[in-house]
């Protein structure tokens, strides 16, 4: 099959965080009835696949993200019955599905994690995790921080009694870390592989790729905290991008090789740079992986066109297609991030409240920044709520604090929860139609949202959901957008961006403070904000015919 039709390469994908999409069973929580009930928007909206964050077993230490039995589903989601009933009436729609593996990391009521407390040490049961002696009695092996704050290392009691050895966490204590060395490991997951491939899913978003592998000699970092959500800028990090995870990932990837349909993986890789990116989507290995650089870029004509190039030549040195990302449920959603003009972060549990936001702007600019994303080549991800033009809640009570950064850092920051509100959908009080019968949902929703709720914006034209709407009609129906290339036409000012894709398309955005004469062309085939006398407002993107 020629390259230019394997769907993930132009595919645009909806992110559902699975315990704030919709919630069918009435317990405030969002589960697969609540997926269920909402496909037909999904469809509506245009999209092509649906990632679900992870819905297996857990205790919720992380929000599913410490994975307790990576063949089941969490009863607060429904069951394995329920979820092929899911894949199948996606595929009826049309959709793929993409699930969540989280390889780096169990939970710590893994029935294998539950064995290496009750082994000896040396035993096989601690050898599929990373379990050593401390540097004395009560010091850690090594000087490692976890991402969510304090040390990377708990030590255990030992059955005896004891105070024994130390295990190894890059996150919560309750996220014991795998060792990868392990073939028994490694067996395991290309087993979980075929579980879920059998069952029919068409890819695998995964879990911190750039972790897995650990220096042997578990070194030293000697600097002090790093953030997983920050590119590590050390070559050779003890535990960050280490060249060993290639070789699980070119397993894996003869693994999918080996199942009918293009079945995809995309990497979740914090890395340093556009090249080390490219290399977990070399011919052999991954499909795709999140291009994160495009996330954190602020809104500045230069930064942003940078990024974009520098993104699409590390990845046409490997063949693979790029990806583009705004918000997902680690980073402070991009209306806000956009409504702040000096904040360049807002990446996950080390952000800090700079200023507050300025909605209005961030919101213009957020409509513009779909359109350049869309008219980009590759493909592209939606996080659920985005399309509503949905903030960061940021004033949530201190009392419904979840995420494990807010205790872990000594109630200092506050972490992710401001992203995963559960979504608006209709009428004018909470839960907006989150529950169908009216439950209150497990994170409060800010009042003003009832004017956001997708019934609300469903018949405004002018609405960010129908802005969505056009903008994914127009992406699937144009001949020059998604996969293939760009070129930018220079002698435009500085702060605007003008690219063309062929056959036909111009895509325009004006960062500048001034409104810009659009350029000759046919017919405006979409814009962010009306254009007004042939010119482009700022903080406006439109796609002009040629
Ligand atoms: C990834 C997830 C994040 C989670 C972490 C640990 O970064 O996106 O939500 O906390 O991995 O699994």
């Amino acid at each position: 099959m020629p390259a230019d039709t394997l769907w993930w390469r132009d595919a645009v994908i909806y992110q559902i965080y699975i315990r704030s999409m919709a919630d069918g069973d009435g317990d405030g929580v969002g589960d697969i009835a609540g997926i269920r009930s909402r496909l037909s928007y999904l469809r509506e909206l245009g999209v092509d696949a649906v990632w679900i964050t992870p819905w297996y077993p857990s205790p919720m230490a992380d929000g599913g993200y410490d994975v307790a039995d990576y063949r089941d589903i969490d009863p607060t989601f429904g069951t394995l019955t329920n979820a092929e009933s899911l894949i199948r009436e996606i595929h009826e729609r049309g959709m793929r599905l993409i699930v969540d593996l989280v390889p780096n990391h169990t939970s710590h009521c893994h029935e294998w994690f539950q064995g290496a407390l009750a082994a000896a040490p040396g035993s096989r049961e601690r050898q599929r995790y990373v379990f050593r002696d401390g540097k004395s009695p009560d010091q850690p092996p090594n000087d490692w921080g976890s991402v969510f704050g304090g040390p990377a290392w708990t030590q255990v009691t030992e059955p005896d009694g004891r105070p024994g050895q130390w295990y190894l966490h890059l996150f919560a204590p309750e996220q014991p870390d795998l060792n990868w060395d392990n073939p028994e490991v490694r067996a395991e997951f290309e087993d979980v592989l075929r579980f879920w491939l059998d069952r029919g899913v068409d890819g695998f978003r995964i879990d911190v790729a750039h972790g897995l592998v650990k220096h042997p000699d578990l070194p030293d970092l000697g600097t002090g905290h790093e953030d997983v959500l920050e590119p590590p800028d050390r070559v050779h990090h003890p535990h960050w991008d280490r060249d060993g995870v290639h070789d699980i990932y070119r397993s894996w990837r003869r693994l999918a090789e080996e199942y009918p349909g293009d079945r995809m993986y995309v990497a979740e890789a914090w890395v340093a740079k556009p090249e080390r990116l490219a290399r977990y989507v070399r011919p052999g290995e991954l499909h795709t992986a999140f291009n994160f650089d495009f996330l954190r870029c602020s809104w500045d004509s230069a930064a942003l066109r940078s990024v974009i190039d520098t993104s699409l030549h590390a990845l046409r040195g490997v063949g693979a297609p790029a990806t583009w990302v705004l918000s997902n449920h680690d980073v402070t959603r991009h209306v806000t991030r956009y409504g702040r003009p000096h904040s360049t972060r807002g990446s996950g549990p080390q952000r800090e409240l700079i200023e507050p936001p300025d909605l209005e702007v961030g919101t213009r600019r957020a409509r513009a920044a779909l359109l350049l994303m869309l008219a980009l080549p590759g493909s592209a991800y939606v996080y659920q709520g985005e399309e509503l033009g949905l903030e960061e809640v940021e004033d949530l009570p201190e009392e419904v604090l979840q995420d494990p950064t807010w205790e872990r850092s000594g109630r200092t920051i506050r972490g992710r929860d401001g992203c995963r509100v559960p979504l608006p959908w209709s009428g004018v009080a909470q839960p907006f139609g989150f529950s169908l019968n009216g439950s209150q949902p497990w994170l409060p929703q800010p009042s003003h949202w009832q004017g956001l709720t997708a019934e609300a914006q469903q018949a405004d034209q002018h609405s960010m959901l129908s802005l969505y709407r056009d903008a994914l009609r127009a992406r699937r129906e144009h001949p020059a957008l998604g996969d293939g290339t760009m070129s930018w036409v220079d002698g435009v000012p500085p702060d605007v961006l003008v690219f063309r894709r062929d056959p036909g398309l111009l895509c325009v955005v004006n960062l500048s403070e001034s409104p810009y004469p659009l350029p000759e062309h046919g017919r405006v085939l979409l814009s962010s904000e009306p254009v007004q006398n042939g010119k482009l407002p700022r903080d406006t993107a439109a796609w002009l015919e040629t």
